[in-house]
């Protein structure tokens, strides 16, 4: 039987990973999968979770099957940490806890399809490479919006405008929440308000992924999409992970958030949300959610978290100024002040593939096709040899 199977191509950025570790050269920088790295380029696990982890494994007492939707006092707590105190005690509002925000992606393209599967999710032009293959083979239709022009570095707002006024009211809109990828080009909050007072006029459904929260300005900050959406439409659906701000990335934390007009529609939605779960997956892992339910609801553990969040902000906002620097030197006819104005792990550097693979062969420079940086691979011992190389290639 499994003759009759082709051979599917690699994920472009999980292979990167792969084709990373297996390069020899000591020299080699990984700019490619969307990892936070620090200055010795380790991805550390947290220390807040470390110890939440310790407490954890002092305390369990059992690893009996939770139900569908996971640990309730994660659901609340990470309802919190994105809706604020806008969505509490609200039961207009429902929670899931996910594996990973892709888990949560996942179900909710189950429940959009269960809902109407003649809808239309539309997806920022670019945006995360696996946005489309993810919601594309839960079976729903997609189409792309404008969101970035790689030639001038901007967003291309007006014309995202001219889609959100002409899409077919009823149709789902796909933001995402802070630190765009792959393009770190975000809406400023007078660009959100705008996009959500069509979105309420029209009559579509907005659905957010926010997978950076806390890696752009701040937790709240991060949050103002999420929370000004809230606040104007009837309908949303929020997809958020714990991969980065946490760290949990192997752990698969996320969740997922529908909000409906009444309280009887979200039961009935919840009901489906949790019935898709139990046909896929069962139910969620929970580890990871535990050590941020436990990190969330503990004054210590949670300042020692900010503390690291913090740090970690500061980095990826020192490299970005460090990288530009180097390139202006290196390249001084280019402009790349587009990676200082971004937000995040991410942005574009601007070369085509053919350059993205003589980075790759000629100087063991990773990073995606498209021409993604992640900036946490800029290091300051690095950062010399990588303006160097670009300069070379370009
Ligand atoms: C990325 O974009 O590199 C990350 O979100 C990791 C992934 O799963 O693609």
């Amino acid at each position: 039987m499994f003759e009759s199977l082709e051979r599917m191509p690699p994920d472009a950025i999980l292979k990167l990973i792969a084709e990373y570790g297996n390069d020899p050269r000591d020299n080699k920088v990984d700019l490619g999968v969307g990892v936070y790295r620090d200055a010795a380029g380790n991805t550390p696990v947290f220390r807040a979770i470390k110890n939440a982890e310790q407490r954890l494994l002092d305390m369990q007492t059992s690893k009996s099957y939770l139900g569908s939707r996971g640990a309730t006092d994660f659901c609340d707590a990470i309802q919190a940490l994105v809706f604020g105190d806008n969505a509490r005690h609200n039961d207009r509002v429902m929670t899931l806890q996910t594996p990973g925000g892709s888990g949560a992606l996942r179900v909710a393209a189950g429940v959009i399809l269960r809902a109407n599967s003649d809808t239309t999710i539309w997806v920022s032009d670019p945006t995360w490479n696996n946005h489309v293959p993810l919601l594309g083979s839960a079976g729903v239709k997609l189409e792309s919006y404008p969101y970035y022009d790689s030639a001038q570095n901007e967003l291309r707002f007006d014309a995202m405008l001219d889609v959100l006024n002409k899409v077919p009211s009823g149709d789902i809109w796909l933001l995402h929440g802070c630190c765009h990828n792959p393009t770190g080009m975000d809406l400023s909050t007078g660009q959100w308000d705008e996009i959500i007072h069509v979105i309420a006029e029209r009559g579509l459904l907005p659905f957010i992924d926010l997978a950076y929260q806390g890696f752009s300005d701040s937790l709240d900050e991060d949050a103002y999409g999420v929370r000004a959406m809230f606040d104007r439409v009837p309908e949303m659906i929020v997809a958020a992970s714990c991969s980065k701000n946490f760290g949990l990335y192997r752990e698969r934390t996320g969740s997922l958030t529908f909000v409906s007009s009444n309280a009887d529609t979200t039961a009935i939605v919840s009901s489906q949300a949790l019935n898709i779960v139990r046909t896929m997956y069962s139910l969620p892992p929970d580890h990871g959610g535990a050590a941020v339910t436990m990190i969330l609801n503990d004054a210590d553990l949670r300042n020692e978290w900010l503390a690291e969040l913090n740090d970690m902000r500061k980095r990826m906002k020192e490299m970005r100024t460090i990288i530009v620097a180097g390139l202006g030197k290196k390249v001084p006819e280019r402009d790349f002040s587009h990676i200082e104005r971004a937000n995040g792990m991410f942005s574009y550097l601007g070369v085509s593939p053919d350059q993205v693979a003589q980075l790759k062969q000629e100087y063991g420079i990773y990073l995606v096709d498209s021409g993604r940086i992640n900036v946490c691979g800029i290091t300051s011992d690095n950062v010399e040899y990588l303006c160097a190389s670009i300069a070379a290639v370009l």
